[in-house]
């Protein structure tokens, strides 16, 4: 029989008929694993209201059934826009330098989860698979635990885990990690931070390993491995042929005249590396005159967690480069960057994609990244663009076929650029071909069926 899931995630965004197009890769990823499975998907309702009532509200869409609660509105301050998005969000990302240690903010985190598992419990059926997404609910298994409830329990990491020396800046670092162990399966995106994980757990808390990915400590035993998360890969190839796909498409080109177009599409997000590339565009305009009045680069950045000053301050500074750029190259004919800061349908983004040569993803850490699996997917096979990749993208251990790019180098990065605006036909096709083999391979039922696959054999397991 079939497990019926919980999924948990602080977001819950179930992408409707109307307008699929919102929703990123993890909500479209969540979808497709609640229709296979069935089941419900529970987190925050997105609004805040003076005091927390707990109160769920149920909605059914395109064959989801989501369950969603309002946050009060200082557990949003210290849980969300404190502890989530201003400690652990820089903390994991290596931004030490960004961290603050409030607490306040760790009291907020561990009530508000509690206060979630106290939400979601009735809702739980003793065979549920629980299924709990991302950094934001790290404590939930311990707390459904102390309720008494004896499911299976799976967590998934979507961001990188830190490397155990900045890990232990976090001042109740141990408890954290022990929040961990209350889970039957542990995932991460990459190999990369599953090493991280146990290497902080070995040397600071006496881990044992045991065979098959099994972990001894804080006198349980788990399992944790890297499960890389994936898109629909034909699903995106779709919409970028879609009606609304060529219809974007054919006005990025005609507005771009016979202009070679550059692509980056990120959340605002200081993790996203856009600064760096918007130096390196600055570094190879300056470069390369004759690439002046041939290329347009397109940043599209929608703004992100806006009541957090770090982002405030990435905007401001995102803002000027841009300026700054158009100021010293444009003519008036010719503006060489635009710099959006909206979002795009999922179909737009697609065609878009598929109109650029080149296709930028440059973060300085990033737990996956699935603008880099998108715009492989986007492209014509017989006329592909070219993916720079950030070698510290999750995506870089499966797409080793793009240009793969340190993006702390300015001049390294300019180089890549003039590289892909000028590689031959015959290596921009082999190269998308064997990423395009990659992602439909290790698409997004891939990485959900391995994970269910796995946490229901340790329940039958522990059930036997
Ligand atoms: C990242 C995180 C997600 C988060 C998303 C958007 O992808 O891994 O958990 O939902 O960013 O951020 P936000 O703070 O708007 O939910």
């Amino acid at each position: 029989m079939t497990p019926r899931l919980i999924v948990m995630s602080n977001r819950v965004n179930v992408p409707t008929a109307r307008d699929e197009g919102a929703a990123g890769g993890l909500a479209m990823a969540l979808t497709s694993a609640l229709r296979e499975y069935k089941g419900i998907w529970f987190g925050w309702s997105g609004q805040t209201s003076e005091r927390f009532t707990g109160q769920v509200q149920l909605d059914r869409i395109n064959g989801v059934t989501s369950a969603t609660v309002d946050l009060q509105t200082d557990d949003y301050e210290e849980y969300y826009a404190g502890y989530a998005n201003r400690t652990l969000w820089p903390l994991f990302h290596y931004r030490v330098d960004l961290v603050d240690y409030d607490r306040d903010f760790d009291t907020g985190y561990r009530r508000v989860n509690r206060r979630l598992a106290r939400t979601v419990d009735p809702f739980i059926e003793p065979d549920d698979l629980i299924w709990v997404h991302d950094y934001h609910m790290i404590p939930i298994a311990a707390e459904l635990k102390a309720l008494g409830r004896r499911n299976a329990m799976g967590f998934f990491l979507h961001v990188p885990w830190p490397p155990r020396q900045l890990f232990v800046t976090l001042p109740n670092h141990r408890q954290l990690a022990e929040a961990l162990f209350a889970y039957d399966l542990i995932g991460f995106q990459t190999h990369e931070w599953l090493e991280a994980f146990i290497d902080y757990v070995v040397h600071d808390a006496g881990a044992v390993l045991g065979e098959n990915g099994t972990i001894t400590c804080f006198g349980r035993t788990v399992r944790a491995a890297a499960y890389p998360i994936g898109i629909d890969a034909q699903e995106f190839t779709a919409m970028a042929e879609s009606e609304a796909g060529r219809t974007a498409h054919d006005m990025l080109v005609s507005s771009a005249r016979d202009r070679k177009l550059i692509i980056g599409a990120d959340r605002l997000d200081y993790s996203k590396g856009i600064e760096a590339r918007f130096a390196a565009y600055e570094a190879l305009l300056e470069a390369h005159e004759d690439l002046h009045r041939q290329v347009v680069c397109v940043q599209i950045a929608p703004p992100s967690r806006e009541d957090v000053n770090t982002y405030q301050r990435i905007r401001e500074t995102l803002d000027s480069l841009a300026g700054r750029i158009n100021g010293r190259f444009s003519d008036v004919d010719w503006t060489p960057m635009r710099y959006v800061n909206r979002g795009y349908s999922r179909q737009a983004l697609a065609g878009f994609f598929r109109a650029s040569r080149v296709g930028l993803v440059t973060p300085l850490r990033d737990g996956m990244n699935l603008v880099a699996k998108e715009y492989v997917a986007a492209q014509d096979p017989e006329d592909p663009g070219v993916l720079i990749l950030s070698r510290f993208a999750g995506a870089s251990e499966q797409l080793g076929d793009a240009l793969l790019v340190n993006p702390f180098s300015t001049d390294d990065l300019a180089d890549a650029m003039q590289r892909a605006l000028t590689m031959p036909l015959a290596e921009r096709k082999r190269r998308n071909s064997a990423m395009r083999a990659v992602i439909d391979r290790e698409n997004v039922a891939w990485w959900r069926d391995r994970f269910v696959t796995d946490l229901t054999a340790l329940r039958d397991a522990t059930h036997a």
